[in-house]
């Protein structure tokens, strides 16, 4: 009886304890995180995208980054499993963030921002996640929801 009561009254802290401490907005704002939240294995661009992308591509990334895109020193490979460990579990808005404000590198900001979505859908084509039937739009807020996770 004793040692329920106590087992009772620790849990019931506990609880009062993890709300105090965490919130009602974090609760809130998890719950909203969930159901919006993608990933690049979703089918988040098209081929067609990915087809202009790698136009861009070939135009003001492959003289650095090669046309397979696997890099050549000091210049970091975009597709396989280097890029994918810097990427993995980040967003998408931060790695169209990165591109759009320092690449082309010597020309930052030079492309318009259809080019950079196009490039970037490109390059999540290239790291083996599969197309789908809507383009991915540079629109940072939506592009922070959508981890660079799932099936590639
Ligand atoms: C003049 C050579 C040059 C050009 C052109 C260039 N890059 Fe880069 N890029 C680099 C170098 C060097 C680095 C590594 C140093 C740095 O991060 O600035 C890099 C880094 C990157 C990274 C980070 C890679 C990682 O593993 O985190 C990405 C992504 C990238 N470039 C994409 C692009 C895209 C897309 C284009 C075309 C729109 C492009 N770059 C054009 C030289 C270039």
């Amino acid at each position: 009886m004793f040692m329920k009561h106590t087992a009772t009254a620790l849990f019931a802290a506990v609880l009062a304890g993890g709300f105090a401490v965490t919130g009602a907005p974090s609760f809130a704002l998890a719950a909203e995180a969930t159901p919006a939240g993608k990933s690049a294995g979703d089918g988040i661009f098209t081929s067609d995208q990915s087809k202009r992308g790698e136009e861009v591509y070939n135009a003001n990334c492959a003289m650095c980054h090669q046309p397979d895109l696997g890099g050549k020193e000091p210049v970091p490979e975009l597709a396989g499993d280097k890029f994918l460990a810097h990427w993995l579990n980040h967003n998408v808005g931060e790695l169209f963030t990165r591109v759009s404000t320092t690449m082309p590198q010597g020309k930052p900001g030079s492309l318009t921002h259809d080019q950079y979505i196009d490039v970037i859908g490109f390059l999540i084509d290239a790291n083996g996640f599969k197309s789908g039937t809507t383009e991915l739009k540079a629109d940072s807020d939506a592009l922070k929801t959508i981890t660079i996770a799932g099936n590639h």
